[in-house]
């Protein structure tokens, strides 16, 4: 019937691509796949699965707001669109660019144990060098400069301070417009998180118990849509190398201060070491 064409061209006429309305900026390493894969399972979400890294490359930014708008994925009217880029969160620029995007811009940080972040972050580059058959020295010969103590120049470390990234932040965007995700309570328990996600964007509560499942060999949350079922990809939630008690200890130290400093200026604490 000829109405069956029209209503197909209808739909696809009604599907157009816009800039996010909800950004993850990060952290890096903090769960931000996993955010946004679970957030996708809404279906007022349309999630930009590639990281696009348009406000923290020069490259990229400067291809202009048409470009970055052609990253994003078609979207149904009323569906939020939402793309992420850890990147993002310690780049200097990135929040004044940000904003001059869309100052109403709602902006999701999810964050984790500055030490833990910081080992899967090495990990991370690990694995990466690995692949290309490249040597990647040690974590505590990284960070240890002999008796001068920890090198906190290092990028591992100064990602996981995460006042100092937020302060410029919040320079641009009142807190209100930030929601800060614990990354270890979506680890332990998605929905909840994602529940106070769903608020914070202003999404219809559609996420429900059985949208997640635990998987004993992965040890980790999957992801669950009607009869398709699947989890995150192996490089997401793997083991981590032994790392010397001595220098774990170093880092809870180092990162003590810094945190109290983050939990002042988002109002809430973390059971980190
Ligand atoms: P590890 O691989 O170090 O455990 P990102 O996506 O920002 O790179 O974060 C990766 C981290 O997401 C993983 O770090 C893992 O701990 C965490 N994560 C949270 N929920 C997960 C899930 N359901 N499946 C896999 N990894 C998850």
């Amino acid at each position: 019937a000829p109405w069956v064409g029209n209503t197909s061209a209808f739909q696809a006429s009604r599907l157009q691509r816009h800039l996010p309305q909800g950004i993850i900026i990060g952290v890096r390493k903090g769960g931000t796949r996993a955010l946004l894969e679970m957030l996708a399972l809404h279906p007022q979400v349309a999630a930009a699965r590639a990281e696009v890294h348009f406000f923290n490359r020069e490259e990229n930014y400067g291809r202009g707001l048409g470009w970055y708008r052609q990253q994003m994925p078609l979207s149904r009217p009323g569906q939020l669109t939402v793309e992420k880029t850890p990147g993002y969160f310690s780049s200097p620029r990135a929040p004044e660019r940000v904003r001059a995007m869309d100052p109403a811009v709602r902006l999701l940080l999810i964050v984790r144990d500055p030490v833990e972040r910081l080992v899967s972050d090495y990990t991370q580059i690990l694995h990466n060098r690995r692949a290309r058959r490249k040597p990647y020295p040690p974590l505590e010969r990284l960070l240890l400069r002999g008796d001068r103590g920890l090198d906190t120049r290092h990028k591992a470390i100064q990602r996981s301070l995460y006042a100092l990234h937020l302060a410029r932040w919040l320079g641009a965007f009142p807190p209100a417009h930030i929601h800060v995700v614990d990354g270890g309570g979506l680890i332990r328990e998605p929905l909840p998180e994602l529940r106070r996600v769903e608020q914070f964007l202003g999404l219809a509560p559609s996420l429900g118990p059985d949208n997640f499942y635990f998987n004993q060999t992965k040890g980790f949350y999957c992801l669950r849509a009607g009869a398709h079922q699947r989890c995150l990809d192996q490089s997401k939630g793997r083991p981590h190398p032994p790392i010397a008690e001595q220098l774990l200890e170093q880092l809870c130290t180092y990162f003590s201060a810094p945190n109290e400093h983050f939990f002042s200026l988002v109002g809430r604490t973390f059971n980190w070491c």
